[in-house]
């Protein structure tokens, strides 16, 4: 249906347009057009009116006329415009200005502590000293705290002397990936999974073995069948499906790795936040195995911008770290480092991630009903309840090319993902923690209107 209205714009330059869009972004080659009498009958229009629209797709070539039979959408068109706007996607411009961007995991600017954070920071420039080299593992009062809190907190069981501190996940991950090398040359990797890990492992010289993801989470007879002396799981929310491994699957996997002699890579990235249920306690806690190299992150329930990440070593572990290790500096600055120390002695860290806690499962509420009141039956929930975003499948028909171009054109950004191990199923990160509360509606409504236009 074409909407033409009076305006400044003359009506056969209006459905000029809306007929274009639609050959651009529809698959219609070959598709006739409506005769000039039944589209002057159908939106009330004088013959001059169509027939100036039709001249002028025809003069641009979108349209071709076969003599007796009338106007057809020329061939090509629609394939060509789909390369050139997948060329297009391709050349992201990350400092673009988005109008609603649903990151997954992105905080508002309001979300941060700022003002108790300048306090605990201007108390650390004035009392460290700036003038000598830091731990670089990580400063020691601050690794103890990271301990204290993983153990009452994920029931980690460690000492400071196991922790490093790295700035951000893909730091966790090459360091992991450099102290394994001479144990392993191959690792599992959950599938579908979180990219940064496979490309990490495969930067530093690693094959990678995609491991299914079954409702219990990573497959264990597939794993076994591939022989890898290591294994990347998400056990308490795997990315992305949400699935938790149950604790019977849990010990087998511990089992795993000690009949195996191999290693866990435990990524417990969004623990803290967990909106309808208690958070499950680490992997890492179970028997004290020594098996499981722990990751966990300051992104999600603080700050992704600080960039603090922090392994967990099991003890012999340790030894390769230090030797290989020996000339490097964790990448922190020390009055991060310190900052966050105090932050978590004073007990704000606690507090913080209650606060996150009630106002990101509000945020999570109100996205989840817009999701429902807007885009209705047309899409499901596959995965929500924790973390930032919500997951929806489609449950109709997507271009998904098409949406995102569309959406795109209309400074809205999404984030597409594989849901199934065998990578075919597409489902959308709608990620919630990025809007202010009152944004949360309008956004959804806005990428609505667009979604409806992208179903074929
Ligand atoms: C599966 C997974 N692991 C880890 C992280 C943490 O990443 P970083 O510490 O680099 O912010 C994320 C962030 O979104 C994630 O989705």
């Amino acid at each position: 249906m074409y909407k033409l209205e009076k305006s400044s714009t003359p009506l056969y330059i209006q459905l000029y347009e809306q007929i274009k869009e639609d050959i651009k972004n529809k698959n219609l080659t070959g598709k006739k057009l409506l005769s000039i009498r039944k589209m002057c009958q159908e939106y009330k229009l004088s013959k001059t009116t169509v027939e100036s629209a039709y001249n002028q797709l025809y003069a641009e070539g979108y349209i071709e006329s076969h003599p007796q039979k009338g106007y057809f959408v020329s061939e090509d068109i629609y394939k060509e415009f789909k390369k050139q706007k997948s060329n297009i996607k391709n050349k992201e411009n990350p400092d673009k200005k988005y109008k609603y961007n649903f990151f997954p995991a992105q905080y508002s600017d309001d979300v941060f502590p700022k003002k108790l954070w300048s306090k605990l920071h201007n108390k650390i420039i004035s009392s460290s000293n700036f003038g000598i080299y830091p731990n670089k593992q990580g400063d020691l009062g601050f690794r103890k705290q990271i301990a204290k809190y993983l153990e009452s907190s994920r029931a980690v069981s460690c000492t400071e002397e196991q922790i490093v501190v790295c700035s951000g996940f893909s730091d966790s991950m090459f360091i992991i990936a450099n102290i394994l090398k001479e144990f392993t040359n191959t690792i599992g990797i959950e599938e579908p999974g979180y990219k940064v890990v496979q490309k990490v492992f495969q930067q530093v010289g690693y094959k990678i073995k995609p491991i299914s993801i079954t409702s219990q989470g990573v497959d264990l007879k597939q794993l076994e069948r591939s022989k890898s002396k290591l294994i990347y799981v998400t056990p308490s929310h795997q990315y992305p499906t949400g699935v938790t491994i149950p604790i019977s699957n849990r010990i087998k996997l511990i089992n795993w790795a000690i009949k195996n002699n191999s290693y866990i890579i435990e990524d417990d990235y969004d623990s803290e936040l967990s909106y309808y249920n208690r958070p499950v306690p680490s992997l890492q806690g179970i028997n004290n195995n020594q098996k499981v190299i722990y990751t966990g992150t300051f992104s999600k329930a603080l700050s992704p911008a600080l960039r603090v990440s922090y392994i967990v070593l099991p003890k012999e572990l340790l030894k390769v770290y230090k030797e290989i290790f020996d000339f490097s500096f964790s990448g922190v600055p020390i009055d991060i480092q310190k900052t966050l120390e105090l932050f978590i002695k004073e007990g704000f860290w606690d507090k913080h991630i209650r606060k996150m806690r009630t106002l990101n499962k509000k945020k999570h509420e109100l996205m989840k009903k817009a999701i429902q009141t807007y885009l209705k039956e047309s899409v499901k929930i596959v995965r929500e309840g924790s973390g930032l975003a919500i997951l929806i499948k489609p449950t109709v028909k997507i271009d998904m090319n098409m949406l995102q171009n569309l959406l795109e054109e209309n400074l809205i950004k999404i984030y597409p993902v594989h849901f199934d191990s065998s990578l075919k199923d597409e489902v959308i990160n709608i990620g919630f923690g990025c809007f202010k509360e009152e944004e949360i509606t309008p956004a959804i409504v806005s990428f609505s209107k667009i979604w409806y236009k992208a179903v074929l």
